[in-house]
């Protein structure tokens, strides 16, 4: 653009927000990405923290209308190229907080929606509500700002010996396709059982916990105020800096690979279960050992099955059945649904860090535990359209279902 022009569009437009996708091929690449992200008004949408970044692993920067032309400086400057990933990602954010229920021609369902936590909360009395016999919903404890974590309890029927599995949504606040996923696996065990084999097989043998909304306090911080919020609310002793990483927050190797540092992404918190949500799980699962043989925790974005050892390269002792199951399943959806999961443990599939969820319940003596990382590779990101929530949970749901069966076959 010629100089004129600049001004003319400085003066008559605002520069939107994009998303850029950023390989560095050298170390001073890298370096320079570092400082762009910590300096410069920007979010790191992957890797999740900075220190992840290195050469030939590609980033994911959101980069503001207003810090736009300076970093695009900065990265033309270094040599660095980059792709647009999202040209407008304004119009995808407001496209996943539409609610356009009340409008007849949408033809999408309540499923097909990302709703608020209100809402969720709703969602979650009138399902108990609604079946008296089937669903209860437990309050397991509450928020740093004290708002209730209720875990929905399926039970189809009171054989003796029943075993049950655990799957938590919403963690991390800005992966808002987990939530809608433990809304649509509770409407399809509702609506399914005694429809389709496999989820009547696991619900004749398993009740289900479901915790729909981990972080509430986050959630809905995302929906309120900032977007890309990831950690609960929890103010530091210093009164500095806002939140810690829930998935670092479990006590395993508790620091290493996170940080201690509340300022950051993957902050760990003060000491393990610190955090009200980490503990109201922790103590609801280690009263419930004795039963749960399947742990499930819900993330996005990257179509990734982990399973344990994400603190240690070490392998579990029996890796070779957890990779089996996750094998199945990503196998499963290549064939039904044509799309690519990857898969195995933590520590050397996506990265070394302590604190998580499915570490913690594995070492409880819950020796089937996952993490899900569901839609998408990056195409969209945190702002999966509502179009696609069916695509992506049905592929979590087909995972979840032959992890299921698998494992009543194992005990
Ligand atoms: N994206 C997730 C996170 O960063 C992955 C968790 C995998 N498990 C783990 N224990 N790190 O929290
Ligand atoms: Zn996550």
């Amino acid at each position: 653009m010629s100089t004129p022009l600049i001004w003319f569009y400085f003066l008559f437009f605002k520069f939107s927000d994009q998303v850029l996708s950023i390989t560095p091929q050298t170390q001073e690449q890298v370096d320079t990405l570092r400082n762009v992200s910590t300096h410069y008004e920007t979010v790191l949408w992957q890797p999740v923290s900075n220190e992840y970044i290195s050469t030939q692993v590609q980033v994911h920067l959101y980069v503001p209308g207003n810090s736009s032309v300076t970093v695009k400086a900065i990265l033309q400057t270094h040599g660095i190229t980059h792709k647009v990933l999202l040209a407008n990602p304004n119009v995808l954010t407001e496209m996943q907080m539409k609610n356009d229920s009340t409008d007849p021609r949408s033809g999408s369902t309540f499923y097909e929606r990302y709703h608020t936590l209100e809402e969720i909360y709703d969602w979650i009395n009138r399902t108990a509500q609604d079946n008296p016999r089937t669903v209860k919903a437990i309050l397991i404890g509450s928020s740093y700002e004290k708002r209730p974590l209720y875990v929905l309890k399926l039970s189809f029927n009171d054989r003796p010996n029943r075993k049950a599995m655990w799957i938590d949504c919403g963690i991390h606040a800005r992966e808002w396709i987990s939530p809608a996923f433990c809304l649509w696996f509770v409407h399809h065990s509702l609506s399914f059982y005694q429809q389709n084999s496999e989820i009547t097989r696991i619900l004749d043998s398993m009740d289900v916990y479901v915790l729909p909304v981990m972080n509430p306090d986050g959630y809905k911080y995302t929906w309120t105020a900032r977007r890309w919020w990831r950690k609960n609310r929890s103010i530091s002793k210093s009164g500095f800096c806002v939140g810690v990483d829930l998935n670092r927050n479990f006590d395993v190797d508790w620091v290493k690979g996170s940080s201690q540092n509340p300022c950051e992404e993957i902050n760990c918190g003060p000491f393990p279960e610190s955090e009200p949500e980490a503990q109201a799980v922790a103590n609801f699962l280690r009263r419930h050992k004795d039963t749960v043989q399947l742990y499930i925790t819900i993330h996005s974005y990257s179509q990734m099955f982990i399973f344990p050892y994400s603190y240690t390269f070490d392998q579990a002792e029996n890796h070779n059945d957890l990779l089996e199951m996750v094998q199945e399943a990503a196998q499963r959806i290549k064939r039904y649904y044509r799309n690519t999961y990857t898969y195995g443990p933590g520590a050397a599939t996506l990265y070394p860090c302590s604190g998580g969820s499915d570490d913690w319940a594995y070492k409880l003596g819950i020796k089937y535990s996952f993490t899900f990382e569901l839609q998408d590779r990056g195409e969209y990101g945190f702002l999966l359209p509502p179009s696609h929530i069916s695509g992506a949970c049905n592929e979590a749901l087909l995972a979840v279902k032959t992890i299921a069966v698998k494992v009543l076959e194992k005990t």
